[in-house]
């Protein structure tokens, strides 16, 4: 089976072909990052605008790097939410009209499933012949609009641990090189400085330090930054900047990995897998393999094309439900935040304990 996958949930507008497998045939992504860059963050009236003139370009190069082209595609899957509901609004109305025209099944992707299945895609540039993990495992996913924990049970079948209180990780990220005028996103640019920093040049506190909550808090270490900046300015030196860059990503990084330790020591799984744009962040993926290998856990990261919004990731997570034979309702609707999920405290086997 060969679906093609369409998204356009933020500001990436992307269209991919992947078997049932997650072999990639063709994953094409158009980003507005140069247009948004000036702004300091998304404005999302031009991110809409930019997926109208973008998408039909995008898919035509997709289904343009597989034999067969449009005939060859059995299914269609697109994000159908969380994200910026204008930009939604583009991908999902021409991924209905295209699977109307050729008569094929549709499938509504949750964006955050799309991330934490990823993991599952095979790249030609790869030759790993690792299939990645095995189901149940303990997700993170850290992106620009979220950070959560999940256990993953099966690709319909994802329940919250916990997540943020306030920020994401990434909108930590961005809003701290706001702040210290390094331009959006912010993720590739301080990865880029700390790579050259002392991370205990400055010291910052570590968010929801307390090993009862799997919770995530960011805004206080911005609050934390942004003291810092008041009192002392934006370093004009460029090792001080790399420091401030290392210590400030260090804080976040610390978090994140211990939080997601913590969920696989309760869940009693020793496989986590990090995903979305963050987990492009060298340093977290540094210091998350020197933590699972110290405390026996298999580690699994997508490589940071994978992490970082694709289309080819929105068909993963639909394929299972396509081989099923599931297909939703040509009239579903977009969502701007993540539904409901199952949630609450989990028994080592997975069943639920109570509603939290
Ligand atoms: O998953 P994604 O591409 O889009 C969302 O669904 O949000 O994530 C975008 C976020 C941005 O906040 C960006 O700054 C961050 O991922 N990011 C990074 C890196 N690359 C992207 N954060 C830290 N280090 C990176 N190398
Ligand atoms: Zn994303």
């Amino acid at each position: 089976m060969r679906v093609l996958g369409i998204e356009s949930s933020c500001d990436e507008t992307a269209a991919a072909l992947v078997t049932e497998s997650g072999q990639v045939l063709a994953d094409v992504v158009a980003s507005q990052v140069a247009m948004h860059g000036p702004y300091g963050g998304i404005v999302p009236e031009l991110a809409s605008r930019a997926h109208m003139q973008a998408i039909i370009p995008v898919i035509r190069e997709a289904l343009s790097k597989a034999p067969g082209g449009l005939d060859g595609v059995d299914a269609i899957a697109v994000t159908q939410g969380p994200g910026l509901v204008g930009s939604l609004l583009v991908g999902v109305q021409v991924a209905k009209a295209l699977a109307w025209s050729i008569g094929k099944p549709l499938v509504g992707v949750n964006h955050l499933d799309g991330h934490l299945l990823a993991v599952y895609l095979r790249r030609p540039e790869e030759d790993s012949a690792d299939e990645g993990p095995a189901m149940p495992f303990v997700g993170l996913l850290v992106s620009g609009g979220h950070t959560a924990l999940y256990r993953v049970e099966g690709a319909g079948d994802i329940a919250l641990l916990a997540q943020t209180r306030d920020d994401a990780a990434g909108e930590a990220f961005d809003k701290a090189a706001k702040l210290l005028g390094l331009g959006y996103p912010g993720g590739p640019v301080i990865d880029r400085l700390a790579s050259r920093g002392n991370a205990d040049a400055v010291s910052f506190p570590l968010p929801m330090a307390s090993r009862k909550t799997l919770e995530f808090s960011f805004s206080g270490l911005k609050t934390a930054l942004a003291r810092h900046v008041q009192k002392h300015g934006v370093p004009g030196d460029e090792q001080e900047l790399a420091d401030l860059c290392a210590s400030y990503q260090g804080v976040i990084v610390e978090s994140l990995v211990r939080k997601a330790v913590l969920a696989c020591k309760n869940q009693g799984l020793n496989r986590l897998v990090i995903s979305g744009g963050v987990a492009a962040n060298r340093g977290l993926r540094a210091r998350a393999k020197e933590a699972c290998d110290a405390n026996g856990l298999a580690l699994f990261v997508p490589p940071p094309v994978s992490c970082t919004d694709n289309a080819a990731m929105i068909a993963m997570a639909a394929a299972q439900r396509l081989v099923a034979g599931e297909r939703d309702d040509l009239s579903f609707a977009v969502y701007s935040r993540d539904p409901d999920r199952r949630r609450g405290k989990f028994r080592r086997d997975g069943s639920l304990v109570e509603r939290t």
